[in-house]
């Protein structure tokens, strides 16, 4: 047995019974995988009391026997004819956790409420902001959608034109995006505006928080607006346009409606449209009523909602800017623009997916040679070189794998072409 698994023992026994407790603590105070593990979807929150079995302890820390893990802690028992573990004197695993385990003290909002007033090394405000809030969590967006759910038919349909993500489940940060310096500062200015919503909304200050992302396929459009949901711990509602028309055309302007609103029942979030040159396509084919109905709703609810007031951030991308005219140009606050990477870019992209793989790659050269190229590209030509090299058994990379994969994309690119495709 190791000396974690004891801790990790103590550690959740403590916490859950100071927890029981001590009702000025919330879901925010507990640790998420202790959280996430307890959550009650229906309740949107993690009842009281919580207890603690063996099974407990093997789902969240992956710990085959609990029961083995506990003789060396005389503190704890199993509870006769149960599988529920207890502590028989607390005072006592609460010494042994501060003697062992000071860290995990420091970093269990829990914990640190306890410890704050013997041990002047523990802060609680600390340990709380550390701990990732329960809006981050894959929990904490189903219990919002089971909400919505049980409204019945109707509710559930919407949920089948919208893709929604959990902060936790972005795989990119705006960390791994290389950003121009525009770009970086209009997405600043958007994270300001969310932290200090209250303040705008009492300034009377609304024109804000409609961004419309505009450059070619692969230039990190979608990654971006994932990312931006990472950093502002918000749910991310997705939407392809082209999905919101139903089949029976009557149906479409409904549609749309009905995703706003349900962006308004998630709130606060991220709404990401994407594909919005796709209204642009509808109003010159033949323009079907029904169609064209379903534009001006999506232009007056996009009119209709805020940031400020109904906290929903909107992100539309297109690839297409020349089909938007200015009807929809008007309707967005900020215009955050995509252009094809520079070389200084595209080396610096390089140089971020190559971060994690072994191998002396020159990334100013390569990116000398992929004028053109879109980040997306560079990640492809990366797969393109790493799978090559696997086929010869080696996974460290030389500069020679990444020039034949150039070449070998550049005849790819001409063969595109030569086929119209984009
Ligand atoms: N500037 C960039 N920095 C880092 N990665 C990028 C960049 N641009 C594109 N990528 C990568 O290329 C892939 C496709 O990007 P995506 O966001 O889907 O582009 P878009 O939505 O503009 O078509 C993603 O894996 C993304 O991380
Ligand atoms: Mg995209």
């Amino acid at each position: 047995m190791s000396g974690d698994e004891s801790l990790d023992i103590c550690e959740l026994l403590l916490t859950a019974q100071i927890y029981n407790e001590s009702q000025e603590l919330n879901e925010d105070d507990i640790p998420p995988n202790i959280r996430k593990h307890y959550w009650n979807k229906k309740e949107k929150g993690v009842k009281r009391p919580i207890s603690v079995s063996e099974s407990d302890v093997e789902s969240i820390y992956g710990i085959k026997n609990a029961r083995r893990c506990v003789t060396s802690l005389p503190f704890v028992e199993f509870e006769d004819f149960g599988e529920r573990l207890r502590m028989t004197v607390f005072d006592l695993g609460a010494k042994w956790l501060e003697r062992h385990g000071v860290d995990r003290i420091q970093k269990n909002p829990v914990l640190a409420y306890y410890y704050e007033n013997n041990d002047m090394s523990i802060s609680y405000s600390q340990a709380k902001m550390a701990n990732r809030p329960k809006e981050v969590d894959r929990e904490w967006i189903d219990s919002l959608i089971n909400e919505v759910v049980e409204e019945g038919e109707d509710a559930r349909d919407v949920l089948k034109l919208v893709h929604i993500v959990a902060p936790e489940e972005v795989k990119q940060t705006l960390n791994e995006i290389v950003l121009t310096k525009e770009q970086e500062g209009k997405i600043s200015k958007i994270v300001k505006a969310i932290e200090y919503r209250d303040y705008l909304q009492q300034i009377g200050l609304r024109e804000i928080g409609k961004l419309l992302f505009v450059g070619p396929p692969g230039t990190g459009k979608t990654s971006t607006a994932r990312a931006l949901s990472e950093r502002l711990k918000l749910p991310f509602l997705e939407v392809k346009l082209s999905m919101t028309v139903s089949h029976f055309l009557g149906e479409t302007s409904k549609n749309v409606d009905k995703v706003f609103e349900l962006a308004k029942r998630l709130s606060p979030c991220i709404l990401f449209i994407d594909e919005f040159d796709f209204v642009a396509k509808t109003r010159t084919s033949d323009e079907h009523a029904a169609l064209k109905r379903a534009v001006n709703t999506l232009l007056k609810c996009i009119d209709e909602i805020s940031l400020v007031n109904d906290g929903v951030l909107l992100i539309g991308a297109t690839n297409h800017p020349k089909l938007l005219d200015n009807a929809v140009w008007r309707r967005f606050d900020e215009i955050v623009m995509f252009p094809l990477p520079d070389k200084v870019m595209r080396q610096e992209i390089l140089t971020k997916i190559l971060a994690s793989i072994e191998g002396s790659i020159d990334a100013a050269d390569i990116a000398q040679r992929t004028d053109g190229y879109t980040g997306s590209d560079l990640r492809l030509l990366l797969r393109e070189a790493v799978l090559n090299a696997l086929i010869e058994e080696r996974t460290t990379l030389t500069h020679e794998d990444l020039v034949k994969a150039v070449d070998a994309f550049k005849d790819r690119t001409d063969m595109k072409i030569m086929e119209g495709h984009e």
